[in-house]
């Protein structure tokens, strides 16, 4: 069984300018030199993509869109198709992220046309998934994540195949930007019921192979607790990417 490697992804939101990035991106290259056995991916807003690519150079560190639209080109203003990112130098791309659902009135159907646009294009999709804190106190985590995952990767299910490559990130709302982090526990019991919903759906080579990452509130002092389940395969990051001396302690989660 191949071991998944770690991955953790700055989600940047709608958050520093040129200059500010340009100047982030530098300090992570510096603090993860020579670090081996972990993926890091960074997602700016579009206007930064081409900067942010040319400050990355050589380096390993991955780039994302944080959305894209569904059809390849046309009169949708405001938006930005899969082959656009990809010339961007984007090589993946979040999707279904739970501020354009609750925000933007994203709906799963829609997630799974991107999903399918962003294969398409050649680009690994880190889909998002999560429930509110009334639907976790309403006893309902398990359906909506199902739900969730149903109509976002129905696709995946249709053909009976889901790329192993494929990105999950599992992300309670209540936990987003609150400071309020799920328990290691209540992380890791989630990660384990998508595991086994693509066990199901799919097989189990492809359950054992697909990364889950968490997000909510990850910080350095964390990290490390979150990352000591066997279903957390890294973590989806968004304030604390913003900052090289909290996003490197947590990409170095093992030194802490
Ligand atoms: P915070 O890390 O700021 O809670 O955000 C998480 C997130 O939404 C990442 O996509």
């Amino acid at each position: 069984m191949a071991e998944r490697i770690p991955m953790f992804a700055g989600n940047w939101k709608m958050n520093l300018s040129l200059e500010e990035s340009e100047r982030l991106i530098s300090q992570i290259k510096d603090g993860i030199t020579n670090l081996e056995g972990v993926g890091v991916l960074v997602s700016p807003p579009f206007t930064s993509l081409p900067d942010v690519k040319r400050a990355l150079g050589e380096s390993e560190i991955r780039l994302a869109g944080q959305n894209l639209h569904w059809e390849s080109s046309g009169a949708y203003t405001g938006e930005i198709s899969a082959g656009m990112l990809v010339e961007a130098g984007c090589t993946h791309v979040i999707l279904g992220h739970s501020e354009r659902r609750t925000l933007f009135g994203e709906t799963s159907e829609m997630i799974d046309l991107k999903v399918k646009a962003a294969l398409g294009a050649g680009l690994t999709p880190i889909v998002c998934i999560g429930e509110t804190l009334e639907e976790r106190e309403g006893d309902r985590t398990f359906d909506v994540i199902t739900e969730q995952l149903d109509g976002s990767l129905k696709n995946f299910r249709e053909g009976k195949i889901m790329p192993s490559s494929t990105i999950l990130a599992y992300e309670p709302v209540w936990a987003i930007g609150t400071g309020k982090t799920a328990t290691p526990e209540q992380a890791q019991e989630v990660h384990q019921f998508i595991r086994q919903w693509v066990s199901e759906n799919f097989d189990g080579e492809t359950a054992n192979d697909v990364r889950i990452l968490y997000g909510g509130s990850v910080k350095p002092e964390n990290a490390k607790d979150l990352m000591s389940k066997p279903d957390i395969d890294g973590a989806l990051v968004g304030g604390a990417s913003l900052k090289a001396e909290l996003f490197i302690p947590i990409i170095r989660f093992r030194e802490s």
